[in-house]
């Protein structure tokens, strides 16, 4: 008979019992789950709910039944439910009587809001320091690599040079900003619901700023209702990891792009790629590939609590016990993402001179030619059109930029000069671009600062 069996002649159905269990995800969340029992009977011994002597007891049977578990030589079965029962009713059958004042002035609501809420904050902790690592692997990378010439893209195609730092440095903004909401997600986690009871609080005298203060909480969730119902602060952490993950799918994409013979501008570690069971000379990206595929399950779990919640009256409903189904994988796999996502971008080996010649008289220059009029106070819309021009008579030929003469120029707009056509050399193009955020190197160089002094 379960813990709750009293009004019950018969127990669960064994298919309801393998149904219900939610000690299978729980498990996950062990150490918080006791930790919160042995703050809660600190507090209740401390406010003289439980006599001194019978709290060391409980003390200790707890400390022993996570002994138990974890070296498994207690394994609940679903007959348990939950991992509040299960710990509950191994903590009577090793203590005793005494094991029964455990759940004094507590419910399995308030509990597993707390032990989600504890657990959480561990993992947010982890990604904030696994993003800061990344972000720095990045930098690392800007400094030994970021003068390396690059082609910057819009829709793909070819747009204006620019320096891999700066394309970096764009990255490493948006990780910064991912860094930024995980820890605001941490934040609003980090106020304790235990003492809540089922929603209306407790008759007995609690303390139950001191229960958060030994848990390392900032406070309490003030509204006993909003405690065990709430769960925002689930779908805040889980739509900073899904946003976080588009950003890494984005870098992921770049590198399987990068490292094609195509693109040939990147080549991934060893330990971050594999090969292929027939094509012998095969060297694959799987790695970025997975990072990129992960993406959508945690999407998909973003989706799963919000869904999941927005049908339900206050306060808990059973439903809410899938919660951790998306949460625990959500933050697992986006922790394991930015840790491998660092790992790749510290081995990348970067081709320097892939694109050292190979822009010249490219049409990405075409920009330099429309801003070199601009200099010369023509109109820019008409300096874009000689220079559009220009790029069409060269196409005409089959050829590019190379092609050009200051006669060819000034046949296709006056204020060309003899010089103009120095303004055609991709560094000079990427050096030229000094405005603020810009793509130069001494910009590149303020923004690595930049950022380096936000990230503290
Ligand atoms: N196993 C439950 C969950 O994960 C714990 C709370 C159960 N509360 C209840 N009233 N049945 O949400």
């Amino acid at each position: 008979m379960p813990l709750w069996g009293g009004r019950f002649e018969g127990g669960p159905a064994e298919e309801m019992q393998a149904f219900s269990e939610s000690l299978s995800v729980d498990l996950e969340m062990v150490d918080e789950d006791i930790e919160a029992s042995l703050a809660h009977v600190t507090m209740l011994g401390e406010a003289g709910l439980v006599p001194a002597a019978e709290v060391e007891v409980l003390r200790q049977g707890l400390v022993r039944v996570r002994e138990e578990l974890a070296d498994q030589t207690y394994r609940p079965g679903v007959e348990r439910e939950d991992i509040h029962m299960a710990v509950e009713a191994r903590l009577i059958e090793l203590v005793g009587e005494a094991g029964g004042r455990l759940h004094t002035a507590r419910s399995r609501n308030d509990q597993v809001a707390t032990d989600v809420r504890l657990w959480l904050k561990r993992r947010l902790t982890a990604l904030d320091e696994a993003l800061e690592r990344l972000i720095k692997v990045l930098l690392q990378r800007v400094k030994n690599d970021g003068r390396t010439l690059l082609p910057g893209f819009t829709h793909l195609q070819r747009g204006q040079p620019i320096w891999l730092g700066h394309h970096l440095l764009a990255h490493a903004w948006h990780l910064l900003r991912d860094r930024d909401r995980v820890r605001d997600a941490r934040t609003r986690a980090d106020l304790c619901p235990l003492g809540a009871g089922a929603m209306a609080g407790t008759p007995h005298p609690i303390d139950r700023t001191r229960t958060a203060e030994i848990l390392g909480f900032r406070g309490i969730v003030p509204n006993a209702m909003d405690a065990v119902s709430s769960r925002d602060h689930e779908m805040e952490a889980v739509s900073a990891c899904a946003i976080l993950m588009v950003h890494l799918s984005r870098m992921a994409e770049e590198l399987v792009l990068w490292s094609s013979a195509e693109f040939a501008f990147a080549r991934l570690g060893e330990a971050w790629s594999t090969g292929s069971s027939i094509m012998p000379q095969k060297r694959n990206p799987d790695a970025a590939e997975l990072v990129r595929g992960k993406t959508g399950r945690v999407l998909g779990n973003l989706q799963a609590l919000m869904v999941m919640t927005k049908g339900l009256p206050l306060a808990y409903n059973r439903d809410l016990q899938e919660d951790r189904h998306a949460l625990f994988d959500a933050l697992t796999t986006t922790l394991a993402c930015v840790r491998v996502t660092a790992g790749m971008w510290e081995s990348l080996e970067v081709r320097r001179e892939r694109y050292a010649q190979a822009l010249e008289g490219d049409f990405l220059l075409a920009t330099e030619l429309a801003d070199h009029l601009v200099e010369q106070g023509v109109p820019f819309r008409e300096a874009h059109h000689a220079a559009g021009r220009l790029v069409a008579w060269c196409e005409a030929r089959g050829g590019d930029f190379r092609l050009l003469t200051p006669e060819i120029l000034q046949q296709h707009h006056p204020a060309f000069g003899p010089e103009s056509l120095t303004v055609l050399d991709p560094v000079a193009a990427v050096e030229r671009r000094r405005s603020a955020g810009g793509t130069a190197w001494t910009e590149v160089e303020a923004q690595a600062a930049a950022l380096e002094a936000a990230l503290g």
